[in-house]
């Protein structure tokens, strides 16, 4: 797979834990993607409770062929709204059939496991995404928030081509062993979160605190102090446009394949794209 370095992050497309998304506007900034070059598209089941998924299938129902849809598996919600994790081969039976019918597609380009899930063995599930991907459902597989030796283990069993997880200036953990794996393995590293969720842009007040709807109620750098403050001194170091800054510095990891971005606003897409071109990015 050939992905653009800039990737297209889902989550916000389906509206929940991201007040304030307009969605008419988040539709004709996804349909801009295209037009910049864009040609991979993360989502997840899990990201509004399959909404991020059917709008997506919608925006990219004309062009499948163009387009690298990448979704995931194993967080399953129930009607109170409560999500569990679960990688039984059962469970992804069925959650594979749901994806593909609001993606509106009959494959998915990358499948991936979006948490490791303690009570099922590894080998089960391994097992469930080797048969869909003989089966041409999935053509590729990959994991997400592996620690290294999982993904070691995974890697034992199936043939995973990526994983993703976190990495941003003040999210580094990747460097450590992550990314020096995949540079060594030539597995893809998909980065998430690269603006931290917009800590690291210019969209933040120092007393910003997430409301009860917001996924960053959750994100350590929103709940730690510390760590929101040395974001806020991040972007007041990287003047006049620290999101450019925050982009540039994740495009210069090598092993980076690909950065998700959320955006939801034709004008953050912009200001995206001229900052990887004015970096020097593929
Ligand atoms: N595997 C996982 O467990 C996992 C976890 C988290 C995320 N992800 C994936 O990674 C994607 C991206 O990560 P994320 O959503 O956590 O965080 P992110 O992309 O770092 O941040 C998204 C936020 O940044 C804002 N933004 C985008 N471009 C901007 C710019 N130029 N200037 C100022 N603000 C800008 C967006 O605003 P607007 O919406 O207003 O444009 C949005 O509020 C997700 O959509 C999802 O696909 C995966």
């Amino acid at each position: 797979m050939k992905v653009s370095l800039l990737g297209y992050g889902g989550w916000a497309l389906g509206k929940k834990g991201w007040p304030g998304v307009d969605e008419k506007e988040a539709g004709k900034t996804l349909e801009a993607c295209i037009g910049q070059g864009i040609n991979f598209f993360d989502t997840a089941p899990v990201y509004g409770f399959g909404r991020s998924e059917e709008v997506l299938g919608e925006a990219l129902s004309g062009m499948r062929q163009q387009v690298i849809i990448a979704t995931k598996c194993g967080l399953r919600w129930n009607d109170r709204g409560s999500v569990k994790h679960n990688l039984s081969q059962d469970s992804i039976a069925g959650e594979i059939e749901q994806s593909l019918q609001r993606l509106r597609t009959d494959y998915i380009d990358l499948y991936q496991i979006h948490w490791p899930d303690t009570h099922t063995p590894l080998e089960e599930t391994m097992k469930k995404l080797t048969e869909l991907q003989a089966q041409g459902v999935i053509r590729h597989i990959g994991v997400s928030n592996f620690s290294p030796e999982l993904l070691e283990k995974a890697r034992a069993l199936a043939p995973v081509v990526s994983v993703q997880e976190p990495y941003n200036m003040l999210q580094r953990e990747a460097e450590a062993a992550v990314l020096p794996l995949c540079r060594r393995l030539g597995l893809g590293f998909i980065c998430y979160s690269p603006l931290a969720q917009g800590l690291l842009s210019n969209t933040l007040s120092p007393d910003f605190k997430p409301g009860r709807h917001d996924v960053r109620r959750l994100n350590p750098l929103y709940r730690n102090p510390e760590l929101f403050t040395a974001g806020m001194a991040l972007v007041e170091k990287n003047q006049p446009d620290p999101a450019a800054a925050a982009l540039a510095f994740v495009a210069r990891q090598e092993a980076v394949s690909t950065m998700l971005v959320s955006m939801t606003q034709q004008k953050h897409l912009a200001e995206n794209c001229t900052a990887l071109l004015h970096a020097g990015c593929r």
